[in-house]
């Protein structure tokens, strides 16, 4: 890939789509809202509070990210959405319980005219909800068709200069890859012959990439996650990116496995178990649903610690990933891992993990911080999967061959180095042999 020699100015509106416009989705709508309003700091956010250094140790240049990529300001982002379900984003937002009774009130009249624009559903793959507020087509074509429509309404309606879609709806059962999903045209065609295998997900990215819109999957879908999406892509000159926001357990897996690799130490077995009681968690209730979850929760460990490059020390990890719904506790979740470590001559040792989190207001930055960075990279003429972003993914893709990294320092340098190089900046590779000349 050639470096950007130009980035467009980020000028006019910027519409920020969301399929699904449940929990997570309406805590970045309202989050967005209070923290350009001053009413809220966003916490979280790389874009909003993040700085990167420039040049040499002794040169004290580390601007805000901000101001040394040309971002589109808060002020200019407006929103809209998809949903099975009729509420608007305030109600969304009551319904999700996620926000205070302050911050709901501070952001009602903005979040009561967000209306959800009817959904491409199917129970198929999202088994356990179903809405009033779906599409009727006779084909997948018809409702992808349907989709291209109001993604053109809405930028008229709303007079934006540019667009990028986050997927934020629920979890979609688990399928695998087959042979229509490899190529645009069979993708085509398997839209118009209804084909199991295509599910909403799909639809959306389709007609968002069709439509020059770039695109994050929030979710363990396939969703862009295919050959035929991956190479339209390229071809219409779109920034694509996935999968699965990365916000509790796996953030702390990518965090602590690198630590234990870097160090040598062994890992006999990593338990991880979960409870929520969101809607989100409601869905993951069908094994189908769970199933999507569990292949991208699984696969961080086995890529950070390469038990085939380690045997004594990985070779037989036990590693297992639970969630169970629980209503009590809302998107109040709790994730408990129990990781039993070996050290100096194989002595065992235990480490535990009791996260308190909040799903959607650990996943909200990341939103934001995807769409402000596709939009960038969009202008910069970066097309195709943006590895770069992999910092945000549970499960990142990667061009087809290459295994993804998980460490999130890596995926931090690298996302602060592809900001070095759009700006024709010098990476920092942390050599610092220059210092002692
Ligand atoms: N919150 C986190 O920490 C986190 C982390 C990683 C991934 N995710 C993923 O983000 C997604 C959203 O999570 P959430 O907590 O907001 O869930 P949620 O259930 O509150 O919201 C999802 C919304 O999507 C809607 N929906 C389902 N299928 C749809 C379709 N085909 N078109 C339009 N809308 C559709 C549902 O009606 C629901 O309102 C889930 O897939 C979840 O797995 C969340």
């Amino acid at each position: 890939m050639e470096r950007p020699t130009k980035i467009a100015p980020a000028k006019g509106k910027l519409g920020v789509l969301t399929p699904g416009m449940g929990a997570v989705s309406t805590t970045f709508m309202a989050g967005v809202e209070l923290a350009r309003t001053g009413k809220a700091v966003p916490v979280g956010s790389l874009t909003q509070l993040g700085t990167i250094r420039l040049g040499k140790r002794t040169e004290g240049k580390t601007p805000a990210i901000n101001k040394f990529v040309p971002l589109a300001n808060l002020k200019d982002i407006v929103f809209g959405g998809w949903d099975i379900f009729k509420d608007d984003a305030y109600q969304a937002a009551v319904n999700a319980g996620v926000l205070s009774q302050d911050h709901l009130a501070a952001s009602k009249k903005f979040l009561s005219k967000i209306k959800p624009m009817k959904a491409a559903f199917d129970p198929e793959f999202v088994k356990l909800i179903n809405g009033p507020n779906v599409k009727k087509g006779k084909t997948k074509y018809d409702l992808a068709l349907q989709l291209k429509d109001d993604i053109k309404n809405f930028a008229k309606a709303n007079k934006v200069d540019r667009m990028v879609a986050c997927w934020c709806g629920s979890t979609e059962s688990y399928i695998k890859p087959n042979a229509i999903h490899q190529t645009p045209e069979k993708f085509v065609e398997a839209m118009k012959k209804n084909h199991a295998a295509i599910a909403p997900s799909m639809l959306y990215a389709w007609a968002c990439v069709t439509s020059g819109v770039p695109y994050a999957n929030g979710s363990p879908n396939l969703s862009v996650d295919i050959p035929a999406i991956q190479k339209l892509a390229v071809q219409e000159g779109v920034a694509i990116a996935g999968k699965d926001f990365k916000t509790g357990q796996t953030l702390m897996k990518t965090v602590l496995a690198p630590a234990f690799k870097a160090r040598m130490l062994g890992v006999e077995g990593w338990f991880s178990t979960n409870i929520l009681g969101n809607r989100d968690g409601e869905v993951l209730d069908d094994p189908g649903s769970f199933k999507s979850k569990e292949e991208t929760k699984l696969g961080a460990l086995e890529h950070i610690l390469q038990p085939d490059l380690y045997p004594q020390l990985y070779g037989n990890m036990h590693h297992k990933v639970r969630i169970e719904y629980y209503p009590p506790r809302g998107d109040n979740k709790e994730g408990w891992d129990n990781i039993d470590i070996k050290g100096w001559l194989d002595y065992p040792m235990q480490i535990k993990i009791d996260f308190l989190c909040r799903d959607s207001i650990l996943a909200a930055p990341i939103v934001l911080d995807l769409v402000l960075f596709l939009d960038l990279a969009q202008r910069a003429g970066m097309k195709g999967i943006q590895e770069w972003l992999s910092f945000y993914f549970k499960a990142p893709m990667t061009a087809p061959k290459l295994y993804p990294e998980h460490d999130l320092f890596i995926q931090s340098m690298k996302l602060k180095n592809t900001l070095r190089w759009m700006k024709g900046e010098e990476l920092i590779t942390h050599l610092g042999h220059e210092y002692y000349d």
